[in-house]
């Protein structure tokens, strides 16, 4: 991966690195937790030889804020992106921020090409480039057809079939040479389970994307890969679930267990870091065997 980017990147104080997408000037937050009342720039902790950078949309919970976490003790420098949950992201900033890393948290939605391209721009300009992405923020809006309602349907193909697309021609354009890039798919696009239709098609999306990323970016070593998690324990899953249904996913996994957002954020890290290199153009499957 690129190296060496230090010489360019402006050094920004805390309350500089909380930002939104819809200002893209980084902003102080007034009473955030990130505001600091002297102006003092605290000193920047030293990280270890990984000084690389890492944007994770939606990142503010769930799966992605656990790889968000995971990255920034990997040593990346760490853009946390979120739609609503401004609390929670700056929760996410500030444990990065404890355990010795760096972060910044932008608002953007992933939908809107504008704001992916400021969220994007709110990154380079806290820390100087981009060597990972990873298309995390996704919806679940679940029905059998006959039911499904087109504001459904339309938000999801919004969310995760543009949104991803979004993201990765921003990541196309901007990831250094060597870089990484990672998009959410699901293991559903195997399982095919009643009610997830038009969800399964927007993930399906991402296979054809990460393959076809992959090849576009040929001799620039960037690998593109498409992550599949099964079943796992955040509220898109949960959400509107009995227990008994919840259940029945965890019966069919052979390892009989919900999968937790750090067991994706596992993958997306080995993916991303320095032996991941020669997986590329694949969809990598984590589920716990359910398929
Ligand atoms: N959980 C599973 O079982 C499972 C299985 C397979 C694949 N996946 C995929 O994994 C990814 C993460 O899912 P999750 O379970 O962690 O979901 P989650 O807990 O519901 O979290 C979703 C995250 O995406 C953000 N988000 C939603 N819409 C957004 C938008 N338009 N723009 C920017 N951010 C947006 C949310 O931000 P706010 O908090 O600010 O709203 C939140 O940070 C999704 O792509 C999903 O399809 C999940």
């Amino acid at each position: 991966m690129s190296r060496n980017q230090d010489d360019h990147r402006p050094r920004l104080s805390r309350r500089d690195l909380l930002v939104t997408a819809s200002t893209l000037v980084p902003a102080v937050i007034a009473g955030g937790a990130l505001a600091q009342s002297n102006g003092a720039a605290p000193a920047v902790p030293a990280r270890g030889a990984n000084d690389k950078v890492a944007l994770v949309t939606g990142s503010s919970r769930g799966i992605g804020a656990a790889i968000a976490g995971r990255l920034a003790r990997d040593g990346f420098r760490v853009t946390v992106n979120y739609l609503r949950n401004r609390d929670l992201a700056e929760h996410m900033v500030r444990q990065i921020e404890a355990d010795g890393g760096q972060a910044i948290a932008v608002q953007a939605d992933v939908s809107d090409p504008t704001a992916v391209q400021r969220l994007f721009d709110a990154n380079d300009a806290a820390f100087g480039g981009i060597d990972v992405v990873v298309a995390n923020a996704g919806i679940m809006r679940l029905a059998p057809f006959g039911e499904m309602a087109d504001e459904d349907f339309d938000r999801m193909l919004a969310v995760n079939a543009k949104g991803g697309f979004n993201t990765l021609r921003e990541a196309a354009r901007r990831v250094r040479d060597g870089g990484r890039i990672v998009t959410l798919s699901s293991s559903i696009t195997r399982l095919r389970t009643p009610t997830y239709g038009p969800y399964a098609a927007t993930k399906a999306a991402q296979d054809i994307y990460a393959s076809v990323l992959a090849k576009e970016l040929a001799g620039r070593m960037i690998s593109v890969n498409a992550v599949a998690p099964g079943v796992v324990n955040t509220p898109l899953f949960t959400d509107g679930k009995t227990p008994q249904v919840i259940e029945g996913f965890v019966q069919r996994t052979p390892h009989r267990r919900l999968g937790e957002p750090e067991d994706i954020a596992n993958v997306v890290s080995a993916l991303c870091g320095p032996d991941g290199d020669w997986v590329n153009g694949e969809v990598v499957y984590a589920n716990g065997g359910i398929v």
